[in-house]
């Protein structure tokens, strides 16, 4: 029995001494120490052995399991340690390794321009709304004062979805929405998608407008001229000045077009400016008796100011952009110059 227990546990050290692996000192562990492993088994046959030899021999037993065990667990943490040393080694990143580098994004010039405008009109307390690209002729014309087959329709060329629905061409369109909805005092920009059967260097058919309207008791022409002087001083630079000029809408009397010293060379004149010193950017007036009377606002009582303007024309001044399409083409190599 004792020549038995000694060779069992000779044998144990040695597989231990063997053992290559953590999972080595597991199946070792299972084979001598385990429920049915070769120490436990002899203890069974203790029922063979004289009483008075067993608790001697019991001792004996007990003494092997003991060194049995720490040597597994000895062995076993030396090279658990090594395992988790390899394991470390082999995932390292090596953080010293240049990246290839995120690249930030940027917005889009037209988006900076209308937060900025929507800034500078919110700062003289004016709500910003927003209407439909599929408007109905009612109130893309008919309440703007262009009724159909009238030769104010040619002044855009619209595209038509069927008889009674286009692609917005302005988004005076929202002039006619607002005021059909809502109550005087209106004080409301309207940025938005434009769209028009129009294709140069500096008109693109997709397009982006600026709207403004203000309807209240006493609005002159005196407050459209404050307000847009305060815009174009703010959005350009505050020596900028503005001239209203006489021109023609069917949605405003009188209507005006108006002017701003050139932001290139201060009204000097140069190339962008053409040499005058002035550069067109909008057109406005007084909202038309008529309109206000079909949209439900009593033009006895109220008068309004209107303007509209295209963001894209306002970036393309401010950042010397030469042809309205770049902002359309999602070039890279375009955008990445606004970071
Ligand atoms: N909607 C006009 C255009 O697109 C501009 C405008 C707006 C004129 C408001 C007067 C008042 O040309």
């Amino acid at each position: 029995m004792k020549e038995k227990l000694d060779s069992i546990k000779c044998a144990a050290l040695e597989s231990i001494a063997a053992a290559r692996t953590s999972a080595d000192i597991a199946a070792v562990r299972v084979k001598y120490l385990g429920k049915s492993g070769e120490i436990s088994l002899i203890m069974r046959d203790m029922a063979n052995v004289p009483k008075d030899e067993r608790p001697a021999l019991g001792k004996m037993v007990n003494e092997a399991r003991g060194d049995v065990e720490r040597a597994l667990d000895e062995k076993g943490a030396e090279l658990e340690a090594q395992e988790k040393a390899a394991r470390l080694k082999a995932e390292a990143i090596d953080i010293t390794l240049d990246s290839d580098g995120h690249k930030l994004g940027s917005l889009h010039p037209l988006t900076k321009v209308r937060r900025e405008l929507i800034d500078i009109f919110a700062g003289m307390g004016f709500k910003v709304a927003e209407g439909p690209e599929i408007e109905s002729d009612l109130y893309n014309f008919q309440l703007l004062n262009i009724p159909k087959d009238h030769p104010s329709r040619d002044m855009q060329d619209t595209f038509y979805v069927n008889d009674n629905f286009v692609l917005r061409t302005q988004t005076s369109a929202m002039q006619a929405r607002i005021m059909t909805v809502s109550e005087p005092p209106i004080r409301v920009v309207i940025p938005g998608k434009v769209y028009r059967s129009d294709d140069d260097a500096s008109h693109s058919p997709i397009f982006n407008q600026f709207e403004g309207l203000a309807v209240d008791k006493h609005i002159t022409m005196g407050d459209l001229q404050g307000c847009l002087t305060t815009f174009a001083k703010k959005i350009f630079s505050e020596d900028t000045k503005i001239r209203l000029r006489p021109s023609y809408f069917p949605f405003t009397e009188p209507s005006v077009e108006v002017d701003v010293t050139c932001s290139m060379c201060h009204g000097k004149g140069c190339r962008v400016c053409k040499g005058t010193g002035w550069v067109e950017i909008l057109g406005a007036g007084i909202v038309n008796p008529a309109v206000l009377d079909m949209c439900g606002i009593d033009s006895k009582q109220y008068s309004g100011f209107a303007f509209g303007f295209g963001i894209d024309r306002i970036a393309m001044i401010r950042y010397g952009i030469p042809n309205i399409k770049l902002l359309y083409e999602n070039d890279m190599r375009f955008l990445a110059q606004f970071n």
